[in-house]
């Protein structure tokens, strides 16, 4: 049985991926210290699901502790690591940047210990189409260069993929960095647009806009993306005997065992057609504010997700339609909206 440590497992994405992976049979240690940045019912509601499978257990304490991380890894010796635990939002990183320092740099920096420790086969971690910052070269293809970052939570993000990097290098750990692309679904994060404009419908209160609708976004379905994590897990990165045998259109590092590897659905959203399938499966037309764009946002992201294929043969595909109307159920049955 397969021991794999998956960070963030109270957390939106980390719920899916451990029931994903307990469901083919392997042991998961979940590492989460169910922040408060939203509600914490919803965190300890994901666990409590997951507390019913027997090989899985989970620690309540943060990335940045590192005498409860040490000791948690001692007693589990991983194997595996999926480190999507940190501190998510391009928002709330411009009045808490402190946060993002702590979490995502520190708390990465403690992961990439833990993986030189305990020699783990694969160390994958989460960063964010938010690294493309003021690229404009769409779809984003993991080879580009992204070095403008718009916020701190993109900057915390690049900088952990060059620890990463730096770790991969240096102690001979594969490391695979995932960039994401706005994740949606059942179970999902009240601080994004989902929860947010639903709460709002129902309430009769008007959604606020962003850029007056003219955003666009690249909606990946959380199935589809826990999909491809999970099947990525089984191809970590080899360090390269020389630079010029690594295909052009793969992102692995021309040094290290490392590799960046976007996962997005890999269409081009309108928000204003989110927005109008979720009036449909809610049956309620949304009242709607429109706003500028909020600083340190992107007017749009858009996924080039063919190294992700040419991987794991993979590529998520679940369309709008559908995510959403599993999304509407699942928010009316949590929420008690029916
Ligand atoms: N959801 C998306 O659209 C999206 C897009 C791009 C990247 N990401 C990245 O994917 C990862 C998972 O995102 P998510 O949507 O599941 O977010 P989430 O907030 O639901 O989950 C993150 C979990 O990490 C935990 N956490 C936060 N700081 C911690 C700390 N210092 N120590 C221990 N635990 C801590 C939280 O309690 C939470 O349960 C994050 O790294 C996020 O930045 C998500």
């Amino acid at each position: 049985m397969r021991r794999v440590l998956v960070t963030g497992s109270a957390g939106f994405i980390g719920y899916y991926l451990c029931e994903a992976l307990l469901a083919q049979g392997d042991a998961v240690l979940g590492y989460d210290a169910l922040t408060d940045y939203y509600d914490v019912a919803l965190k300890r509601a994901r666990l409590a699901r997951l507390a019913r499978h027997n090989n899985f257990q989970a620690v309540e304490a943060l990335l940045e502790d590192e005498a409860a991380l040490n000791a948690a890894c001692e007693a589990f010796q991983p194997e595996v690591i999926v480190h999507l635990a940190g501190q998510p939002g391009v928002r709330y990183s411009i009045d808490h940047p402190r946060t993002y320092i702590n979490a995502n740099i520190i708390g990465s920096f403690n992961i990439l210990e833990i993986a030189r420790r305990h020699q783990v086969q694969h160390c994958l971690m989460a960063s964010t189409s938010s690294v493309y910052g003021a690229g404009r070269d769409m779809p984003y293809n993991e080879r580009q260069k992204c070095d403008t970052p718009m916020s701190l939570y993109a900057a915390t993000k690049k900088a952990s993929e060059a620890l990463g990097h730096s770790q991969a290098h240096i102690f001979d750990i594969p490391v695979t960095m995932f960039r994401f692309f706005t994740v949606y679904g059942p179970w999902g994060r009240p601080d994004m647009a989902p929860i947010k404009f639903s709460k709002a419908i129902m309430e009769g209160r008007a959604i606020e806009v962003y850029n007056h609708g003219d955003l666009y976004r690249d909606f990946t379905y959380v199935e589809d993306l826990v999909e491809g994590i999970r099947l990525l897990i089984d191809c970590p990165p080899q360090r390269p005997a020389r630079a010029e045998e690594i295909a052009d259109d793969d992102s692995l590092s021309p040094v290290a065992p490392f590799r960046v590897v976007n996962i997005g659905n890999s269409t081009q959203v309108y928000l204003m057609d989110f927005i109008a399938a979720m009036e449909r499966h809610l049956g309620v037309e949304a009242k709607k504010t429109y706003l500028p764009m909020q600083p340190g946002d992107v007017p749009a992201t858009w996924a080039d997700c063919r190294l992700l294929e040419r991987l794991t043969g993979y590529r998520p595909r679940t369309d709008l339609d559908t995510g959403v109307a599993r999304f509407v159920d699942w928010y009316r049955s949590y929420y008690d909206t029916a």
